[in-house]
């Protein structure tokens, strides 16, 4: 079988591999905690489960539905976001419906790369970022972090180029855990609005946090969304939807 040059470059997820392994593991009746892909520890609440059983039975699931999802479904998401968030002007044209936050991020590196672009990433990194950048034909320039785990205006400025389009924050972070404070969010944002680039925030692990700790997107920095920041989330991580493939985008850009 021919394998494009594109295709050739991609690394398989060391996350799914070690999670599959792990699975395995268990299968075998060894004892193994599993802490390699992002998956909570319960299962979707009963009243999730039971609405889209009634829905299947009601005849919703059975035909195509609109590409950037059901019109409820993304005013839903935008009344939620609007909420969350505070911010005002959002409707459901804001928002798309994905196949999971994946899926999310994979189209929106394909909207907004060229060939050649540079993407800010902060390392250690969730494994997908990279590939997708590939994919899109952009280019990863990762920044390893010190030892506070957290990326500073001076560590995005040493990798600046005339290529860098876009800052890929990840906050509550995965691998880390790390959770970026307003203020430093803010000098983040002030770097990115000097130099005119686009943020793409993954938020979907914002609603778990622990021990006290607070989440504060740095969408919520304005009262309305910001033109240059893209928000990814999603059900997987919140309500334990892992299986069911939801994830969305809310962007400036309406669709
Ligand atoms: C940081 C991060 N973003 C996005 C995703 C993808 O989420 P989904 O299952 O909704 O595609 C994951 C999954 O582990 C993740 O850890």
């Amino acid at each position: 079988m021919h394998l494009s040059n594109r295709s050739q470059q991609l690394q398989p997820s060391a996350t799914m591999k070690i999670s599959a392994q792990a699975k395995q593991m268990v299968a075998d009746g060894i004892d193994v905690i599993n802490l390699s892909i992002g998956e909570p520890d319960f299962e979707t609440p009963d009243n999730i489960k039971q609405a889209a059983i009634a829905a299947i039975n009601d005849g919703h699931a059975s035909f195509y539905t609109p590409a950037a999802g059901l019109p409820q479904l993304r005013a839903a998401i935008a009344d939620r976001t609007a909420a969350d968030y505070q911010l005002t002007g959002l409707t459901g044209k804001n928002v798309a419906v994905t196949t999971g936050a994946k899926m999310a991020l994979y189209s929106v590196f394909q909207t907004i790369l060229d060939p050649g672009d540079e993407v800010l990433l902060p390392e250690p990194y969730w494994v997908s970022y990279a590939e997708q950048i590939k994919l899109a034909g952009g280019v990863p320039v990762t920044i390893p972090v010190g030892d506070s785990f957290k990326v500073t205006p001076a560590d995005l400025e040493a990798k600046l180029t005339d290529k860098t389009r876009a800052f890929l924050l990840n906050s509550p972070e995965n691998p880390t855990g790390v959770i970026y404070d307003q203020a430093e969010l803010q000098t983040l944002k002030d770097w990115t609005d000097a130099h005119d680039l686009m943020v793409v925030t993954d938020d979907i692990y914002g609603q778990l946090t622990y021990n006290g700790a607070s989440f504060t997107s740095i969408a919520q920095l304005t009262d309305a969304l910001d033109p240059n920041i893209i928000i990814i989330s999603g059900a997987s991580k919140t309500y334990s939807m892992t299986g069911w493939r939801m994830g969305y985008v809310v962007a400036d850009a309406a669709w």
